[in-house]
């Protein structure tokens, strides 16, 4: 029977890379061995303390609902961090925990802006974001970037942009697909223009523990995420903790309240249990955090030096997250098509640049979150493929 579904259920598209993912799966199941690289999750373990940390509490009985904004106790630690770590200490009811930020940038952006206003994001970009945009009838004006301006969206592209309709600026660094580290001095500038005309600014900073070059700069620490800046944050790419799904927002209390009202309507609440464990990998952060990050600094290096070996492939190397965002225009194929022939011919899963924009068209992305001796492989059969 056919389906009679409502509008929006016919505007919902998901996420490309789950897609590639099952597809791949698919291929597997007739017996194929593939190397993947498609999907934004790491071959590391999660910190055994946390783990046992949950067990503990699981066996406790923190089984029940809590309150749908989040355990106390997380919230509480959370100020901690943004108090130690961003230089300001957020009221406890600027805190929101959610099931992993992918939900917030949904819960936020259906907060704050309505059908048929606009939002400014880069091109490429985090596929959620599109994603939403397009379930909630809202336009996504894209500012194109490429390899060349350091996939980074300039003040000046921003600003000629903005118009009546806009609602909302989202700066992702390090950013999803890129790696694109944004400076202090262009956060700066864009919060100056967000303030000048009214906007908000979502701030992804998912990967923002893992910099090789540089540092991060929030620009929550401009306004204290008090007046327009929403920070959202979460446990699955600092700790490896991805099938978790904990996550969190730091903004101004009244669009938290509104957070915790749509979590409540949704989810009701995050696992009490899982909860408490994020308690403890907060607590232990700096230890923990840093072991990931000279992890996936080494396999970026061990990455793209079997990939500088191929000349027609062009990248630069990104200074955080773990991705790395190849042109292979000079190979005479597009993203898709050098995507299909590395999965036909070199047994390798890789993302097209396509999922992620109209500008990400002639790219493919990576994961290098992977087991070294799998990265050298599948480099290096990227590189031959390439030529
Ligand atoms: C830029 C960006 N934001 C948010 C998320 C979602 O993270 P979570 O696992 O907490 O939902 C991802 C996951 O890939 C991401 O790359």
């Amino acid at each position: 029977m056919k389906m009679n579904f409502s509008s929006f259920a016919n505007r919902i598209v998901g996420q490309s890379m789950f897609k590639i993912l099952a597809a791949a799966q698919e291929i597997e199941r007739t017996g194929k061995k593939l190397i993947h690289f498609e999907i934004g999750d790491t071959h590391l373990e999660m910190p055994d303390i946390v783990k046992d940390a949950a067990i503990k509490s699981l066996k406790a009985g923190r089984t029940h609902y809590g309150p749908s904004i989040g355990e106390f106790s997380l919230r509480s630690a959370i100020v901690n961090v943004i108090k130690e770590d961003y230089g300001f200490t957020p009221d406890i009811s600027q805190i929101a925990v959610a099931s992993g930020a992918n939900p917030l940038i949904y819960y936020i952006i259906s907060i704050l802006v309505n059908p048929g206003e606009e939002i400014i994001i880069t091109d490429p970009a985090f596929v959620t974001y599109n994603a939403v945009f397009n379930m909630l009838r809202i336009k996504g004006v894209y500012v194109p970037v490429g390899y060349h301006d350091g996939f980074r969206f300039s003040p000046a592209e921003i600003a000629k942009r903005i118009n009546k309709k806009t609602r909302c600026i989202i700066i992702n660094s390090p950013q999803n697909p890129t790696g694109a580290v944004y400076s202090e001095r262009d956060i700066r500038a864009i919060y100056a223009l967000a303030k000048k005309h009214g906007l908000y600014i979502i701030s992804d900073e998912i990967y923002s523990s893992l910099i090789y070059e540089g540092t991060h700069f929030s620009a929550g620490t401009l306004d204290k995420c008090r007046e327009r800046v929403i920070i959202t944050q979460g446990f699955s790419k600092p700790f490896a903790m991805t099938g978790w799904r904990v996550g969190y927002a730091v903004g101004p209390q009244a669009i938290i309240e509104k957070i915790s009202l749509l979590s409540q309507t949704i989810v009701s609440c995050v696992p009490p249990f899982l909860q408490d464990a994020c308690v403890l990998a907060l607590d232990n952060r700096k230890k923990l955090v840093k072991g990931y990050r000279i992890e996936y600094k080494k396999l970026r290096d061990v990455a793209c030096h079997e990939l500088a070996k191929a000349k027609n492939l062009s990248f630069s190397k990104p200074a955080g997250a773990f991705y790395l965002f190849i042109d292979v225009s000079k190979t005479g194929m597009d993203g898709d098509a050098f995507a299909k022939l590395l999965i036909e011919k070199a047994s390798v899963v890789v993302c097209p640049g396509s999922g992620f924009g109209v500008a990400g068209k002639s790219y493919v992305r990576i994961c290098y979150a992977r087991n070294q001796d799998e990265l050298v492989r599948g480099c290096a059969a990227i590189a031959r493929i390439a030529g």
